[in-house]
Order: structure tokens, then C-alpha cells, then sequence
């Protein structure tokens, strides 16, 4: 019996990952960059035994669907293969992070995940070669493996797809989640952005835009422009919603109140705060700023939103194991 328990953040894209080259091995068409937050995490624990039956999946304390646990039985056989192992496998997750609603729960999940079955089948694989299997459970899921800004470089093979680290965000950086609506979305990422590809006509210019965003964002990065860095995050946000209001059924996460926390953001702009919004599949409103400000900004957002609907984050670190303390909260024992 092998038993491990990660702990992984979830991370913001500031230049987006908008669609599928590949949609089995989850090759994107464009690269991405990311901020990971320490606000948001998942917390995963797996047990491998020869004794077990079946896989299961647990997730938030339920022991999940028939349809979810082969979900994740999938991604279980790419480790069980590159392992040369067959027994099945108890899968015990916590989010810390609302699930299915534009916060990146699939990102964290997964990089968690990826790393509990590195460690409990002694797999030892470095995080970049790592990052390869975890994008095979949700391309998002590549960039968590990291703390600060990270890459994903698309690569042009499954085995080239993966995160590079780029800078620790170790500066005046943070964000400001505005949580609209915390409920599971209706059109997953995959669905919308498969539906992008096919029906926008958009898409091509969403694909060269994203090249050179991350060309010139990775500029800023590296003299802490953050000017630069908002204005970039900002327009690549708008663009990806842009190209999807494009797709033959038009896509539209925006909801009334990511309007509304739009507009204050660009009212804090007047007012000389520097801030600037970026938003997934989901309503929700992310608010990139100075860590320094985020107080200041969450509480001008208290003119439109409630304390609970606004969390402040600064710059997460990358995968770890959980102490035997830390996983004892939950019941796991590592022993
Ligand atoms: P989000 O915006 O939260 O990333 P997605 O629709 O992209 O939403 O992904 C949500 C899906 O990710 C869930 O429906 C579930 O299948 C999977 N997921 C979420 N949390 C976990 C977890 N902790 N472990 C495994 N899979 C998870
Ligand atoms: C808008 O990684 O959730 O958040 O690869 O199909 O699981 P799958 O999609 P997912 O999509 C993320 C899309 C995004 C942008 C981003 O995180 O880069």
C-alpha cells in the first residue's frame, strides 16, 4: 500500500488558454501565462493497494458519480502506465476553492492530483515533466504545478506541452476576486472553448494576438511593469470573451454584476489605482493589483458587492506535500 497527500494553488491565467490542437492530449493552440494564488488550493490525497476493487473518487467528502470517478479513472491509467502498475486506486479531494465556477478548481484538482500519484508510486518525475501528465486532466492544470508567474509553452508534442516557470512574483503583486456567482457554470471551459475553435470567426486573430501578448507580458514580468502587466491581462481577457461572443451559439459568461465590477475597476483607474480585471469561463471578476492596494480596492468594491463575495490573494507557491499534521485534519493518515 503507497499513500500521498498534495496540496496545490490554483493559478489565474493573465494571458489565456483559449483552445484545443488536440483534444485528447490536450495540446493547446496557443501559450499561456499565469499568476498562482495562494489564496485558493486543493488538497489531495491518494491510497494505492492491491486490496481495492474499484477506483474511487471522493471529492469535498462525497464519493462522487459513476460518470466522475471514470473521469478520473482516466487519468489515473496514464500514471498506472507510466509506472507499470495495475492496482486500483481511493481518491480523496477537498477544494478550497468554489467547484466548476470560473475559479479554476480543475487547475488546482489536477495539479494536486498529478503530484499525490508522482509521490505515492515513487515516480520522482521532475515538476516540468510532471506538468505534461497534469495537463492531460485539464490544460489549466499545467501551469499549478508552479508558484509566481508561470508558462505553458504549447509545444508541438505531448510530450513538449508543458510549464515553465518564469518569475516567483516575489513583488508588489496580488489580486482581488470578485465572486459574482459561486455556482457551477453551464458550459464547462472545454465545451465553450471547443465551440470557439470551430464556429468563431475570431479565433484565428484570438490565436495571434495570444503569441504576441506573451511576448510582451513576459517583457513586463521581467521589469515589473506593472502598468504594462494589467494593461496586457486586461485586453487578453477581453479579447478571449471577444472571440467567444463569436461562436456560432454566442458564449457569454458575463453576468449583470461582472459588468458592474468592471466598471468600478475602471472608476478605481480615474481615481489613480492602478488595477485591472481579467475573467475566465465564469462570471466571476478577477482584479489584478498591488498587493499593497488590494485592501484599499476591496473595500471601494464594498459599494457593490458583500466582504463574502470579495477574497484577496497574493502569489501562491507550487505543489507540496501536506505535513502528517495536515493531513491528519482531514483523516488521511499517511502512515
Ligand atoms: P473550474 O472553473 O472550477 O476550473 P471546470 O469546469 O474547468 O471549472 O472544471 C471543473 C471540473 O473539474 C469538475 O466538474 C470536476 O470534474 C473537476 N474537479 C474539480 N475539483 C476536483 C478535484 N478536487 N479533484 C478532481 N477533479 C476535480
Ligand atoms: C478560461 O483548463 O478548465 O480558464 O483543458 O478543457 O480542462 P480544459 O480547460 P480548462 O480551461 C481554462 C480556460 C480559462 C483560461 C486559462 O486558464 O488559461
Amino acid at each position: 500500500m503507497s499513500k500521498a497527500a498534495v496540496r496545490a494553488h490554483t493559478n489565474i491565467a493573465l494571458i489565456k488558454y483559449w483552445g484545443k490542437a488536440d483534444e485528447e492530449l490536450f495540446l493547446p493552440m496557443n501559450s499561456s501565462l499565469s499568476l498562482t494564488l495562494n489564496g485558493l488550493y486543493t488538497d489531495t490525497f491518494v491510497e494505492i493497494s492491491d486490496a481495492f476493487t474499484e477506483d474511487q473518487f471522493r471529492l469535498n467528502g462525497q464519493l462522487q458519480s459513476e460518470k466522475e470517478t471514470a473521469k478520473i479513472s482516466h487519468f489515473l491509467d496514464l500514471f498506472r502506465k507510466e509506472a507499470n502498475r495495475n492496482e486500483f486506486i481511493h481518491v480523496d479531494s477537498v477544494n478550497h476553492v468554489p467547484t466548476a465556477a470560473g475559479l479554476a478548481s480543475s487547475a488546482s484538482a489536477f495539479a494536486a492530483l498529478a503530484g499525490a500519484l508522482n509521490m505515492a508510486m515513487g515516480l520522482n518525475m521532475d515538476l516540468q515533466t510532471l506538468s505534461t501528465f497534469a495537463r492531460r486532466g485539464s490544460g489549466s492544470a499545467t501551469r499549478s504545478l508552479f508558484g509566481g508567474f508561470v508558462e505553458w509553452q504549447k509545444g508541438s508534442s505531448s510530450k513538449d506541452s508543458m510549464a515553465i516557470p518564469v518569475d516567483d512574483a516575489d513583488w508588489d503583486i496580488g489580486m482581488v476576486i470578485v465572486a459574482v456567482n459561486k455556482s457551477a457554470k453551464k458550459i464547462s471551459s472545454r465545451l465553450g472553448m471547443k465551440q470557439t475553435v470551430e464556429t468563431s470567426p475570431f479565433y484565428p486573430a484570438w490565436v495571434e494576438s495570444a503569441e504576441k501578448d506573451l511576448v510582451a507580458i513576459k517583457k513586463a514580468i521581467q521589469v515589473q511593469d506593472f502598468e504594462k502587466l494589467g494593461q496586457i491581462t486586461e485586453h487578453s481577457a477581453m479579447k478571449m470573451h471577444g472571440s467567444m461572443m463569436g461562436a456560432a451559439t454566442p458564449i457569454i459568461y458575463f453576468e449583470p454584476d461582472s459588468i458592474k465590477a468592471i466598471q468600478a475597476v475602471r472608476e478605481l483607474r480615474e481615481q489613480g489605482i492602478l488595477c485591472y480585471v481579467t475573467m475566465d469561463a465564469g462570471p466571476n471578476v478577477k482584479v489584478l493589483c498591488r498587493l499593497s492596494e488590494a485592501e484599499k480596492i476591496k473595500e471601494k468594491l464594498t459599494a457593490y458587492f458583500s466582504t463574502e463575495q470579495l477574497l484577496i490573494s497574493g502569489p501562491g507557491k507550487g505543489i507540496r506535500s501536506l505535513t502528517p499534521e495536515e493531513a491528519a485534519e482531514y483523516d488521511w493518515s499517511l502512515t
